[in-house]
């Protein structure tokens, strides 16, 4: 039988180092932490989501596929109630916004003890800004298109020395622009020319770079 993960969440699975112990936090359906243990990747999981819909069809599934007894299961917004004894915090499919309030609510997590691997579906740049001015540094941002759209997933660790971000940087990260795939280098200029339409008056200039970003 096999597991069915997106691209997306697989992309996010190819950050988690062999024996971490991971909380996915939103877990919704689950799949994510059943993978994993699956493979043989993580050795232990906590899988959480604030309504309780999600978290029975995440603990039906860890049946379906076996993993029952390597998962525990909590009920919680954010990682208020969940154990702290784990390396790497998993949020995939979220707002930025929502993931700041998470990462806001729980300095605790700002240790190196702890690496996030961020998979955020709007207001990344708002995410980014939070990170950076926080202390946490985006060591890697991947992009990848699943199905019809384009996600980014960050390695985000402790590293409150490491210079901030710009304003512009939290549009385009250092991380993505030294990725090499072909795909991010198209979004990190369609983001650029986003940028700059917003920061001219001019309407000639103006035409010209929505034409370009819309060819883009
Ligand atoms: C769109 S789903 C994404 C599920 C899965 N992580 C994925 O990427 O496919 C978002 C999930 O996050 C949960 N969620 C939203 N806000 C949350 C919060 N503050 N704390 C925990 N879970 C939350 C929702 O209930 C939902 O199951």
């Amino acid at each position: 039988m096999k597991i069915p993960l997106s691209s997306r969440l697989l992309a996010c699975c190819s950050f988690v180092a062999p024996g971490d112990r991971v909380a996915d936090i939103g877990c919704d359906h689950g799949y994510l932490g059943i993978y994993l243990l699956h493979k043989g990747i993580a050795s232990a999981v906590i899988a959480s989501d604030i309504n309780e819909g999600p978290l029975q069809s995440a603990v039906r599934n860890s049946e379906k596929f076996g993993v029952r007894d390597k998962i525990s299961f909590y009920l919680s917004d954010g990682v208020r109630n969940i154990p702290r004894e784990f390396d790497t915090m998993v949020c995939a499919g979220m707002g930025g916004d929502t993931m700041v309030s998470i990462l806001s609510s729980a300095p605790w997590l700002q240790s190196k003890q702890y690496r996030l691997i961020l998979q955020c579906q709007s207001k990344t740049p708002l995410l980014r800004k939070y990170l950076s001015d926080t202390g946490w540094r985006i060591a890697q941002e991947k992009v990848l298109k699943d199905g019809k759209f384009l996600y980014t997933v960050m390695e985000v660790l402790w590293q409150p020395d490491y210079p901030k971000l710009t304003p512009a940087q939290c549009y385009i990260p250092p991380a993505l622009i030294e990725s090499e795939e072909a795909v991010a280098y198209r979004k990190w200029v369609a983001e650029g020319l986003r940028i700059a339409t917003a920061h001219t008056d001019d309407a000639e200039k103006k035409q010209i770079l929505l034409e370009l970003e819309k060819a883009l």
